[in-house]
Formats: structure tokens, sequence, C-alpha cells
């Protein structure tokens, strides 16, 4: 490649990474300033001027860009959210959009941070909180449907959860748990979370899901949980765990797990075919892995490690969620 190509080819790369950069910004901005929360209903042009009180060019030309991006639709001097984006703004759908901005921000911040310091960067509470939010579903209607098909992947799970104590390791804030709670009423279920902030949160939903007197969430590291043979089923949030708490975590669960109980784990992603898809993995595992949280074990892998804690292989499952560990103890 002669010098223009190369430059050219530099270019080519930024403008495309800026482009994402820049909508970003563009829907945290509107976002930030209520445009997606008033845009959820079909809206006249003069009423998000009033709305808005920009003037009514530049709310024009605001509208065209989102609905180049695919966030609004335009039809005559009327806007309203594409229906993909008003479904992101539904407390009772499967994620909300807040949710996933806050985690692409903060997920922004901590890129840096990578780069610009020695150690591990520091999360607080409520950076814990952010994460946990941003990569779980809402435990809703579209959640447990969603789930449901997931169980019917996963008979030997679904008939240990059946017998009624399941334990949700790492459980965040708890959709997976809180979910499995409303397919099965005649469950109870305990969560084990590290960081404060993020229990109390779960503490928050058990209640409003009005599952609090059956879910009981503990702020606790795993591997100090020292119940013996008092669970039926246990879930791990596998992908979150740092390389020196996993064999102590696998072994509190497997001294908590009645006989015969079942672990299931999730491998997280494998790395993709696709240029772009590879790099937005190395992007994430370099962050996972600045924290010692080994990125995406594969499922095999996963058996290994558990293996070594005493459990035994039940099989890999492929579901709706990609392939799940089944173990027993
Ligand atoms: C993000 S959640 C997983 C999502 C969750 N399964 C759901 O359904 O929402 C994983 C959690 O594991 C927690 N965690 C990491 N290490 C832990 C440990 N040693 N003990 C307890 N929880 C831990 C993290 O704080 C994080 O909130």
């Amino acid at each position: 490649m002669n010098r223009f190509a190369l430059s050219r080819d530099a270019i080519k790369r930024l403008d495309g990474w800026s482009t994402g950069a820049q909508a970003l910004v563009l829907l945290d901005s509107a976002h930030k300033l209520g445009w997606t929360r008033f845009l959820v209903r079909p809206r006249r042009l003069a009423a998000i001027v009033r709305f808005t009180a920009l003037p009514q060019d530049r709310v024009q030309n605001v509208l065209e860009a989102l609905a180049a991006l695919g966030v609004v639709e335009l039809n005559g001097d009327e806007a309203r959210l594409s229906a993909p984006f008003a479904e992101m703004m539904t407390p009772d759908g499967f994620a909300m959009l807040s949710e996933k901005l806050a985690q692409a921000r903060l997920t922004a911040r901590l890129l840096s941070k990578v780069v610009e310091s020695n150690g591990a960067p520091v999360l607080s509470g409520d950076d814990s909180l952010t994460i946990a939010r941003g990569v779980t579903f809402q435990p809703a209607q579209v959640g447990r449907d969603l789930f449901r098909e997931t169980l019917e992947s996963l008979p030997e799970y679904t008939a240990a959860v059946r017998r009624g104590r399941v334990l949700d390791v790492g459980c965040g804030v708890a959709s997976g748990l809180l979910t499995t709670a409303a397919i099965f009423p005649e469950i109870r279920g305990l969560g084990l979370e590290l960081v404060p902030a993020v229990a109390a949160e779960a503490v928050r939903r058990a209640k409003a899901q009005g599952v609090d007197d059956r879910v009981e969430i503990r702020a606790i590291d795993a591997r100090d949980f020292d119940e013996t043979a008092a669970y039926d089923a246990c879930f791990w949030a596998q992908p979150f765990f740092s390389d020196h708490a996993r064999l102590p975590t696998l072994q509190a669960i497997h001294r908590a797990l009645a006989p015969g109980g079942v672990l299931l784990e999730q491998e997280l992603e494998s790395e993709p075919e696709d240029p772009a898809g590879q790099a937005a993995f190395a992007m994430r595992r370099m962050v996972f892995r600045a924290q010692s949280v080994p990125f995406a074990p594969s499922a095999e892998c996963l058996a290994a490690e558990a293996a070594s804690a005493g459990f035994t292989l039940v099989r890999i499952a492929s579901t709706n969620l990609g392939r799940m560990v089944v173990l027993q103890r």
C-alpha cells in the first residue's frame, strides 16, 4: 500500500468507529432530555418543539438523524420511536434503554481505565449495579416466556428446581431467580450477591414482584456461604467470578447442594467469526481480564473446572440462551 492508501485505510476505520460513538452520544443526550419518553406516542412537530424548547429547524434535524439511525419513525409532520426502541421503553419488556445506555457509558470508562492504569479498575457499588442491571433482563412476561423455553431444554435442572430449594450464586439483581420463582410458585429461593448495593436492588425487585416471602437475598461473598446439603438446584453466574474466587465458590456450592442436586452454568459466548464481532469480543475480554475474571471459558472448560470441585457432568445442552453446562453433585 502506498502512503495515501495507508492513511485512507486508517481514516476509514476511524470513521466507522466514530459513527457508532456519535450515534450513542446523540441517543444518550436525547434520552437524558426526555425525548425518548415523549416520543413513545406519535407527536406533531409543533408539540416536540414545545417540549424541547428548541427551534423548529433544530428539532427537525435531530429527528432526521434519529430516524436515519432507526430510533425514530417520521410520518408527515409526526414523529414517534421506532417499534424496537419503543419496546426498550416499556418496564415489562425484555430490557430497558436507560440501563443499556448506562452500561455502554460505564464500559467506555472502564476501557480507558484499563489502558491508563496498572491495577484492576476499581468499581464502585453504583458501577456494579450498572453492570448487574445492564447484563440482565427484566423479570417480566417477555423474559419469563424466554426462560420457560430455556428450561424445556434443561429437564434435569428443571426437575431439580421443582424439588423446591433453589440457590442463585452471584444473583446480581436476581432476574434469573425472580423469574424462576414466578414460573414455579411452589419453590423457595436464596440469592447470594457480593455487592451490597446490587443485593439491595435485588431485594427491592423481589418485593416489587411480590415474591419476597419466598425469595431471600443475602449480601455475602459466595465463598463464605456455609450451608450444607440444603438446596436441590443451583445456578452459578460464573462469567462474573474472578480466578481466585472460582474454586472456593464451586466448593461452597458443592457443600450447599443435597446429594443428587443439580448445578447449572452458562457459557457466556465464544469468539465470533466476523471481524466486527471479533473486535467487540477482544474489547470485552480486555475489560474482564483486567479484573482477573477469565473471559468466556468454553462449556468444556467449565465442566472440567466443576469436576475439580467434585461435580459430575450430566451434559452440555444447547438452549435458546446458548450452551449450558448441567452438573450433578
Ligand atoms: C451480573 S450478575 C449475573 C446476572 C444474574 N444471573 C441475573 O439473572 O440478573 C453476577 C453477579 O455476581 C456477583 N459476584 C461476583 N463475585 C462474587 C462472589 N465472590 N460472591 C457473590 N457474588 C459475586 C457480582 O457482584 C455480580 O453482581
